[in-house]
């Protein structure tokens, strides 16, 4: 048997939290995937189980069997738990239809939701992804559901309901296409500095970082952190993937892929971003492979171990990164 550290416990060691997005379909299926989650992540966040849509098969009733198998595994296996999401405007339940609601029948609907989901694992989740995604790509507000309803003030109740049920779980932002300094960034950072001086109570942003084409500058990531930071919130890498687009690929794309993750986590060592959540366990689960039109795009083999569960060079890159034996 092998003496060598585990991911798991290079990042343990550093007060570091690796992270992986698990399915509890492959949870019961598969001890490979199970024993990897377990042996080499000490962060988990349940990839779909927790969004409206899985959660809530008909107006009246839940379904927390998913969910509650996810959060339970994190829980027994001493993991850090992030929950995800309670206000997005993807994967909302089919027969959700918001020309059913009128205004004020929306306000209680998405306050029922974060009441009940958020107090179920008041005891179970550390962090949740309170907001998913409500700034477009050009820097405006997402026009959602939640938003045509409420205007930007359903952020800050989704936030003051989740705080209501849990004063203990820390309260993040999550968006994509923000990881570095962007228009999108620089709308998110006006945005969360106006929930700030309206005292919502939010304390993270979550930067998604899936890289799948281009690579967000590790020099300017690093400002963007700390310009988050300076606001007095906590940042985390929440979803990170590392591919390419099909038709432009590096000459060695998984030492590619290695020395971007290695540069990534050197970040967040330098800027005291304590966590990084991989989008998924390995290469066989990854989005990529089942999302619209994606794996003719994108390459599919963004994560840290193979389709065999084998640790990839990103593997090694990371745990050098954490280790402190692999700083370039
Ligand atoms: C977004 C969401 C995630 C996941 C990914 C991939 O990043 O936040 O929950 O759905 O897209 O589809």
């Amino acid at each position: 048997m092998s003496t060598e550290q585990t991911l798991r416990e290079a990042a343990t060691n550093r007060d570091f939290r690796i992270g992986a997005a698990l399915a509890a379909r492959a949870l019961r299926s598969d001890p490979s995937y199970w024993k990897a989650a377990r042996n080499e992540f000490n962060a988990v966040t349940p990839e779909n189980a927790l969004k409206m849509g899985p959660l809530r098969p008909s107006p009246h009733t839940y379904d927390f069997t998913d969910a509650d198998a996810i959060v339970d595994f994190g829980r027994e296996n001493d993991m850090y738990v992030r929950g995800h999401t309670l206000v997005w405007h993807n994967q909302k339940p089919e027969w959700f239809q918001a020309w059913d609601y009128t205004d004020d029948q929306l306000r209680k609907f998405l306050r029922d939701h974060i009441h009940t989901v958020v107090g179920r694992y008041r005891s179970s989740i550390d962090a949740w992804d309170v907001v998913n995604e409500a700034v477009a790509d050009d820097g405006t507000l997402r026009e959602t559901v939640w938003y045509d309803a409420l205007g930007e003030e359903y952020l800050d109740l989704a936030f003051q309901w989740a705080r209501e049920v849990n004063p203990e779980a820390d309260l993040y932002y999550n968006d994509y296409g923000a990881d570095a300094i962007n228009e999108k960034s620089d709308a998110i950072y006006d945005l969360l500095e106006r929930l700030l001086e309206r005292d919502v109570p939010i304390d993270g942003v979550g930067l998604q970082f899936h890289a799948l084409a281009g690579r967000p500058d590790p020099e300017s990531v690093a400002e963007n952190i700390r310009r988050f930071q300076d606001l007095g919130l906590d940042v985390q890498i929440t979803e990170m993937d590392v591919a390419n687009a099909v038709d432009d690929q590096p000459e060695d794309p998984l030492a590619e892929q290695a020395d971007y993750y290695r540069e990534i986590v050197e970040v967040c060592l330098e800027t005291d971003c304590d966590t990084l959540v991989t989008w998924g366990v390995h290469d066989g689960s990854t989005w990529l492979r089942n999302f619209k039109d994606f794996s003719k795009r994108y390459t599919d083999d963004p994560l840290l171990f193979d389709d065999g569960y084998e640790p990839k060079p990103a593997y090694d890159a990371v745990k050098g990164a954490l280790s402190g034996t692999d700083r370039s």
